[in-house]
């Protein structure tokens, strides 16, 4: 079982911090292959809670080699604060491996992410801030600043430059900020490289090796398949690539050795920043206090932000694209538990808009903003599932619910999830089988 691929199937923040805890400990490698410190994985081992946003959670699993690939952004202070973060608690960091081709986030961009924000004003992505979207921006306009590049001064001092030529005029003239010089920030990533260069190799060739001696390697997606820049709900995605085919080139792994691709889904809708989604739960009315409830009893507030979530009903038609889109073979349902005690819970099954009916993903941005949802409804149920550990511990009504929703997916479920501790999934089927 070589590579195995593990990417959210909705907007991000389905819980996909426990699915690759509870996998790291049965691969010898987890790598981050997209995104950069907007994620946010919530790790719970114990009495303790980790809040990752830049390290992969494999870091927590002792015999697991963690691994940033070339299709990750990185701010290096964030990266020192939490490995920093986790040495202070015991974590022994010192297996982390990053790649000489991830590209470095430097302070302009954090600058440029916040203001242009400000500067679209109604329009705004409602990003997390963090200087990800110019910074793969960079990567495209080939202005980027590489991780390899802080070990050649002279070649960082040039390529910093180059970059300012163009943001310097923007910062100034555009935003009305002050120009960055070039040596401030030359200064800054200097000072990272004696910490930086012993974990940094060619990530792709080590992979590559590794696989071909028969080691196990999980590739962990940031964000997730409506966030993803090609598939997502453009232009409010984040700027990578969430998707399973974004695992390969995000890490140097071919398609053709990618042997399953796990989509954590959440059994209910989240979304955090703007942008559509037909089946938010807002306003006064019922609606309003559904939404409510899913958000406190979900404790659905950003990990990385802190912004309260953007809360609605499972979404059928959103899982069948993600499945096909990604190629998922397994679904990994999450947060089961947060559905306890209602009578009934809708589940959208379609949409419509206009007065016409789409089983599918509609193909435009006009028609998604206007879809509304189709929703089936299912009988709750009212018993404690959290400690639950077989599906035929479950009371029928969850057990039917959990029937239907795979039946409408599009692919197999193969653990549920009842609650945040690593104990509390009930496994349906063998996810490295
Ligand atoms: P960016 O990734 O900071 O550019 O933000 C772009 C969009 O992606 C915004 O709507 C963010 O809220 C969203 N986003 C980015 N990372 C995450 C995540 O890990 N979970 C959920 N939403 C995210």
């Amino acid at each position: 079982m070589p590579a195995l691929v593990l990417i959210g199937a909705q907007w991000g923040d389905e819980g996909k911090g426990k699915a690759t805890d509870q996998l790291g400990g049965l691969v010898d490698y987890v790598v981050k292959f997209n995104g950069g410190n907007n994620a946010g994985h919530t790790v719970v081992v114990g009495d303790e809670t980790y809040a990752l946003h830049l390290l992969p959670s494999g870091i927590l699993s002792p015999g697991c080699i963690p691994v940033i690939g070339n299709g990750v952004v990185i701010d290096l202070a964030v990266l020192f604060q939490e490995i920093d973060g986790l040495e202070a608690r015991g974590v022994d960091t010192s297996r982390l491996v990053v790649s000489a081709d991830a590209h470095v986030i430097p302070s302009y961009n954090r600058v440029l992410d916040r203001v242009t924000e400000r500067f679209l004003g109604s329009r705004k992505i409602g990003t997390t801030g963090r200087g990800i979207g110019p910074t793969y921006a960079d990567k495209m306009n080939r202005v980027g600043i590489r991780v390899q590049d802080l070990f050649d001064e002279k070649i960082l001092r040039q390529k910093v430059e180059g970059a300012l030529t163009l943001k310097n005029h923007v910062l100034v003239k555009v935003y009305n900020r002050k120009a960055v010089t070039a040596d401030s920030v030359v200064e800054e990533l200097l000072g990272y490289v004696e910490r930086l260069q012993p974990m940094v190799r060619d990530t792709g060739l080590l992979l590559s090796t590794a696989l071909h001696e028969g080691r196990t390697v999980l590739l962990e997606g940031g964000q997730a398949t409506l966030l993803d820049v090609d598939h997502g709900t453009y232009p409010f995605v984040t700027s990578s690539s969430a998707t399973s085919g974004g695992a390969c080139t995000g890490s140097g792994i071919p398609p053709n050795r990618i042997d399953k691709v796990i989509a954590v889904v959440k059994a209910y809708t989240t979304r955090v920043g703007e942008g559509p989604f037909p089946t938010e739960l807002t306003g006064d009315g019922q609606d309003g206090v559904d939404g409510e409830r899913l958000r406190t009893v979900g404790h659905e507030f950003g990990t990385t932000t802190g912004r309260p979530r953007r809360c609605g009903w499972y979404d059928a038609v959103i899982a069948r694209y993600a499945a096909r889109v990604n190629g998922v073979t397994d679904f990994v349902l999450t947060k089961l538990d947060v559905l306890t005690g209602w009578d009934t819970i809708p589940v959208c099954v379609a949409y419509e808009v206009d007065g016409k009916r789409f089983d599918e993903m509609p193909m435009t941005q006009t028609d998604f903003h206007h879809a509304t949802p189709v929703y089936e409804y299912f009988a709750g149920w009212t018993e404690d599932i959290s400690q639950a550990r077989t599906f035929e511990d479950l009371p029928e009504n969850a057990q039917r619910y959990i029937r239907a929703l795979e039946q409408m997916s599009g692919a197999p479920f193969s653990s549920v999830g009842v609650g945040p501790d690593r104990e509390q999934t009930l496994a349906l089927r063998d996810l490295l089988r």
